[in-house]
């Protein structure tokens, strides 16, 4: 069974990204979910965060707040993507369960420094302030990550916050260059994946005919995030993006890519954020992330469906 710490913005897509792991306790332990500012700020993420755990049954899961800003740039957020809450969509319940009281990034350090070396991965499913300021702080957790499967990025796909980057590395590149130089196994899910896992109509429609709270409530979420998406790409479904991260987890096969170099430019102001990553091997930089490029979408679609059903 893997160890997992759960670092977000919910997000509609981040919040099906948790219900997968939630899920899943036979394969995945989630040992916390820790929330960062994103895709709205740390307030809304952090109380999204929680109606999703509530959501899932699983109140024995610890929900802490990270950062509030990215390390040192202003905050860029996407309410035009995900609705002023950050959750829109679903209807569902002010939390009745509280936030942890001790800071996300310090529950990060504690927990990788309290367990064996190798055994905890961190699951990222939004900007890297946390992990970052982590690394900055306590830099002996390093070593003691046992791998970092993050969602962001993009080489083929380019980028959708702006031609060149992805979100999650646009708001926070100093953080993602940090994290990229950490030395721990990465496995990137760039653009390149989630892009090929659309929702579509006949997606959705399985999904919510599941009949549980859960299944209706992430239809309700894909359906939402279908209000932006399908403007904007002209496709049959909205990508999918931070279940990636998860399904890989507990499905590994689903993906293919390739071990490589991936920098992220920090300076030029027409392409801050970009993943540069050296599919090609053309330079001797050293190869530090598992560049995902190919998803499953039907088996990725097939898994997430099966084990929604196995919640509330
Ligand atoms: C990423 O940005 C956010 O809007 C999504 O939740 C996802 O993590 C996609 O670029
Ligand atoms: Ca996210």
């Amino acid at each position: 069974k893997k160890k997992i710490i759960i670092d977000t913005d919910p997000g509609q897509d981040d919040a099906v990204a948790i219900l997968l792991a939630l899920a899943s306790p036979e394969e995945l332990e989630v040992l916390g979910v820790v929330a960062v500012a994103g895709n709205v700020g740390l307030a809304n993420n952090s109380k999204n965060a929680l109606k999703v755990v509530e959501l899932s049954g699983r109140t024995d899961v610890p929900v802490y707040a990270g950062c509030s800003r990215p390390l040192r740039r202003t905050l860029v957020t996407a309410e035009h993507v995900h609705g002023d809450t950050g959750l829109n969509g679903p209807d569902l319940p002010e939390p009745a369960i509280a936030l942890q009281k001790q800071h996300g990034v310090d529950f990060i350090i504690e927990t990788l420094l309290a367990h064996e070396p190798g055994t905890v991965t961190l699951c990222t499913l939004g900007p890297l302030t946390n992990i970052a300021m982590a690394l900055n702080k306590a830099p002996e957790i390093a070593p003691r990550i046992a791998e970092i499967v993050m969602m962001g990025g993009a080489y083929f796909e380019v980028g959708n916050i702006t031609p060149a980057a992805e979100f999650n590395i646009y708001v926070d590149p100093e953080a993602a260059d940090v994290v990229m130089r950490c030395g721990t196994p990465i496995t990137i899910m760039p653009l390149d994946v989630t892009h090929q896992m659309q929702s579509t109509r006949p997606r959705i429609d399985a999904i919510r005919a599941l009949g549980n709270r859960s299944g209706v409530a992430v239809a309700e979420m894909l359906t939402f995030s279908e209000s932006f998406d399908l403007k904007k790409y002209g496709w049959a479904g909205a990508p999918l993006h931070d279940p990636c991260v998860t399904a890989y987890l507990l499905e590994p096969g689903l993906f293919e890519g390739r071990l490589c170099n991936v920098a992220i430019e920090c300076a030029s102001e027409l392409t801050v954020g970009m993943t540069v990553a050296d599919y090609w091997h053309v330079t001797d930089r050293p190869r530090n992330a598992t560049f995902m490029r190919n998803g499953n979408a039907e088996g990725f679609y097939k898994l997430l469906t099966e084990r929604l059903a196995r919640l509330p």
